[in-house]
């Protein structure tokens, strides 16, 4: 990839003219995710309330049903109580910094900004070129955020960050398309540049991303594009050996949903089975000094399923 290109400043945009979207198979992803965060906020009874999410989907010309199915139900509500854990914790640092600064490593189409923003934070999209120019099309920038081409595993996108405030990175639907040596190396890269500062992201169980990686993974016609970082729940604890800064290592567990099954979901994550082997969401939390620098260690032992 060339030079990260960077846009910001403008003054954000509203609604405008149809937008096609035709993106690469990872990159496509944002769609899927874009879509289901809108098949749950369309619902009377949603657990996610997300007015931009269902306007991008009115407006982006892509055959959304066609391609990732009718949806709704299970996965439009997994969807939205995976979101609801990044929404908190977002919402939860703005309460610590409330000027400081969110990094979405892979941001896509997420209206993230739009749910949580408390008028005051600085707000980094970091994404690979196309996403980055349809986000910008779609969602160009209001005067704290900006948007940055650049790819996750290039460095470079952290020299933009000023972490005088605060800094949270999140990666939402992001870790599971990279290998599992690019993140170590994010998660490394990270502990290193922002001494107390936070990550949040999540991870696809190890079974899954097998699925992914063969190919078999598909849902309602359409099929996922293969997912090479797996990681079981009960392998978190070795995500502090990616960097002696990685301090602390946090569980995101989703809140109640709907219905019978979204009623049980936390008891049935409790279950030692499930627990171990079930999608997660993970906080690190990085030490305000650390006494050595990174190691190349084995690092995430965990997520090597597909290499
Ligand atoms: C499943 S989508 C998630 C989008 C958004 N975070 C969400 O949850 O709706 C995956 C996103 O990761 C981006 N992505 C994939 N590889 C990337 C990389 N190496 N660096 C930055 N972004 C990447 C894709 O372009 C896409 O926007």
């Amino acid at each position: 990839m060339g030079e990260p290109t960077i846009t910001g400043t403008g003054s954000g945009g509203g609604m405008g003219e149809p937008v096609s979207a035709e993106l690469g198979e990872v990159p496509q992803t944002a769609l899927w995710t874009l879509y289901h965060r809108a098949l749950e906020a369309r619902r009377p009874d949603a657990l996610l309330v997300d007015p931009k999410a269902v306007e991008l989907v009115d407006r982006i010309d892509f055959p959304f049903e066609r391609v990732f199915g009718a949806g709704g139900g299970l996965q439009a509500q997994l969807q939205a109580l995976r979101v609801g854990c990044f929404d908190r914790e977002v919402a939860d640092f703005l309460l610590r910094c409330p000027r400081g600064t969110v990094v979405c490593l892979g941001e896509g189409l997420e209206t993230q900004f739009w749910r949580v923003d408390n008028g005051r934070a600085n707000w980094l999209t970091v994404d690979l070129p196309e996403a980055v120019a349809l986000r910008e099309r779609l969602l160009p920038p209001g005067p704290r955020q900006r948007l940055l081409a650049c790819s996750a595993t290039d460095p470079r996108w952290m020299d933009e960050v000023d972490p005088a405030q605060g800094v949270l990175i999140t990666a939402q639907g992001l870790l599971m398309y990279l290998r599992p040596a690019e993140v170590r190396q994010v998660i490394a890269g990270c502990a290193e540049r922002f001494p107390g500062g936070s990550m949040v992201f999540d991870a696809v169980p190890r079974w899954f991303s097998r699925l992914a990686v063969q190919g078999r993974l598909r849902s309602q016609g359409y099929q996922a594009p293969p997912m090479p970082f797996g990681m079981d729940a009960a392998e978190r604890p070795k995500l502090r050996t990616a960097h002696p800064g990685v301090a602390g290592v946090r569980d995101v567990l989703p809140q109640a949903g709907r219905g019978v099954l979204g009623a049980l979901l936390p008891y049935l994550q409790a279950l030692p089975v499930i627990a171990a082997k079930r999608p997660s969401v993970t906080v690190l939390d990085f030490a305000t000094t650390t006494a050595t620098t990174a190691t190349t260690a084995t690092a995430t032992e965990a997520g090597a399923s597909g290499s």
